[in-house]
């Protein structure tokens, strides 16, 4: 069931709208309260009628579910919570039949510790070529009571669990997600049938989960930060593997995009040399806080980190694994760190939501691909989730001051008037995640109708970068501007400008305004958190 050439031969990739789905928030198709692959295949059309070019599924695989399917058990079913495989072949058939190609994710730094692999490993005991695949290790002190070595968590707390006969395991996130041993063959061979398999049932592209953290400094050396080289970030040895990836895609067509958190813009790159990842998520731009200065040196370095290798820029604003975008930017600190997550963050959602418009707008007309993370065209606030029914381990992990990321996660409202916002089929059925009480104004259908509202944004700005050739891939240029305003020209006459300064400023000479994110003054100028994009 290979796609049709269509949709897999050209450099769609390169300028894409690509709209992220977390399966268990999207759509509800058989009423248990938990989103599914049915009802992805009934939103469909919402997709399609959006305006973007493929669809991202965080992992639908079989898993435990403690980490929101980063858990995998096994990478060939779909978890019986979302669906079945036959299913999964549906919605990708279906998705291409309106014109969406889909990228899946693929977790390869760790698994779930119930996959067949670990639990083997459990099983077989000290020594055994079962253990080889993670990385077993006896502990250190007298009686093997302290872990193997000092690495810090990505997930704060411990990296190592100790297993009843007293050897203990590496996981960098939960004790639930042991690491794989990427210097092992099987290792290797397993993740290269399970992208063939993908790429067999037509997927498009796969999205790589830490794409960064695979390999590890093989003696597993303690770490002290600032002195030593990092023992498990960006190892040198980690570009063999995509290399061999690559090869694989290429013989399918497909594409990778990475999820590669590094500061260096010199290694960043590295990664997505020609014969590597295709594409990696553009995370300074994400945590880059709303200033005019700041902004501009993000897009500027990251236009200059990616031109020697020739491959597209990202840009994404907000994620499944970070805070909703309009009350980030109605924050006092307008930026992104995991660190700094806390309960009872003041925030101005008027604000917000006027900046994450304008933010729309600019990044809709920046030059690569442009990630959507599902809701963000509904203007959804992060929404604060009662401590009783908190899910994610980051809560648990941080001793319970980092709220976590289920505020980013809670399930879609489709409609403002039915049960749970239309979320699911049984109108009696509780979300696995509660929504808000006043989240009808942000129900899809609502939004459709109203000329003013974000989804509208999103729809005419999607149409709008998709019909003008200007936009997507190509040269950007500056143009001067007053202090704390971007403005920039794209090819064939198109400009965009997004003033971040407090106070209204001129409009640009043009021809037509093809878009503004709010009303725009009849005397020409343009309001504070406004974008605009001008034809000249
Ligand atoms: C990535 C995912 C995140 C997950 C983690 C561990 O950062 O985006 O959701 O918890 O990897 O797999």
């Amino acid at each position: 069931m290979a796609a049709p050439d269509t949709l897999r031969t050209d450099d769609w990739w390169r300028d894409a709208a690509i709209y992220q789905v977390y399966p268990r928030s999207f759509a509800d198709g058989d009423g248990d309260g938990t989103g599914d692959l049915a009802g992805v295949r009934a939103r469909l059309p919402y997709l399609a009628e959006l305006g973007v070019d493929a669809i991202w599924f965080t992992p639908w695989y079989a898993s435990p579910l403690v980490d929101g399917g980063y858990d995998v058990a096994d990478y060939r079913t779909i978890d019986p919570a979302f669906g079945t495989l036959a299913e999964a072949e549906k919605l990708i058939a279906e998705a291409r039949d309106l014109g969406l190609r889909v990228i899946i994710d693929i977790v390869p730094n760790h698994v779930s510790d119930q996959h067949a692999w670990f639990r083997a490993a459990l099983a077989a005991g000290p020594g055994s070529p079962e253990r080889a695949r993670f990385h077993f290790r006896p502990g250190r002190g007298e009686n093997g009571e302290l872990p193997p070595n000092d690495w810090p968590s990505q997930f704060s707390g411990n990296t190592w669990t100790r297993v009843p006969d007293g050897e203990w395991y590496l996981h960098l996130f939960t004790p639930e997600q042991p690491d794989l041993n990427w210097s092992h063959p099987d290792v290797r061979r397993e993740h290269e049938e399970v992208l063939r398999f993908w790429f067999e049932r037509g997927v498009a592209g796969v999205r790589i989960d830490s794409a960064a953290l695979l390999t590890k400094d093989p003696e597993l050396r303690d770490f002290i930060d600032g002195v030593d080289p990092h023992p498990y970030i960006d190892q040198d040895d980690i570009h063999d593997i995509y290399r061999s990836w690559r090869a694989i895609a290429d013989e399918y067509g497909g594409v990778f995009v990475g999820e590669v958190w590094l500061p260096d813009p010199e290694r960043f790159a590295r990664y997505l040399r020609p014969d590597e990842l295709h594409t990696a998520f553009n995370f300074n731009f994400l945590t880059c806080p709303w200033e005019a200065d700041r902004l501009r040196r993000t897009i500027d370095d990251t236009l200059a980190e990616h031109a020697p290798v020739g491959a597209p820029a990202t840009w994404v604003l907000c994620n499944h694994d970070v805070t909703r975008t309009v009350t980030r930017y109605g924050r006092d600190d307008t930026g992104f760190d995991f660190a700094k997550k806390r309960f009872g963050t003041r925030t101005d959602p008027t604000l917000g939501t006027r900046r994450a418009r304008a933010a729309a707008l600019l990044t809709l007309a920046l030059p690569g691909s442009v990630y959507l993370y599902q809701g963000e065209e509904l203007g959804l606030p992060e929404a604060d989730i009662p401590r009783d029914r908190i899910q994610d381990p980051m809560h648990f992990r941080s001793g319970g001051t980092d709220p976590g990321r289920d505020g980013c996660r809670v399930p879609i409202p489709w409609e403002a008037e039915a049960p749970a916002y239309g979320f699911g089929t049984d109108p009696g059925r509780e979300p696995w995640l509660p929504q808000p009480d006043d989240w009808a104004r942000y129900a899809v259908d609502r939004q459709a109708a109203d000329p003013g509202s974000m989804l509208t944004l999103y729809r005419t700005a999607l149409e709008l970068r998709r019909t003008e050739a200007g936009f997507g891939d190509g040269p950007l240029g500056w143009l001067p501007s007053p202090e704390g305003v971007l403005a920039f020209a794209r090819a064939e006459g198109l400009l965009c400008v997004a003033n971040l300064s407090g106070d209204p400023v001129p409009l640009p000479p043009h021809t037509d305004i093809l878009l503004a994110s709010d009303e725009l003054p009849a005397h020409g100028t343009i309001p504070p958190d406004t974008a605009v994009w001008l034809r000249t």
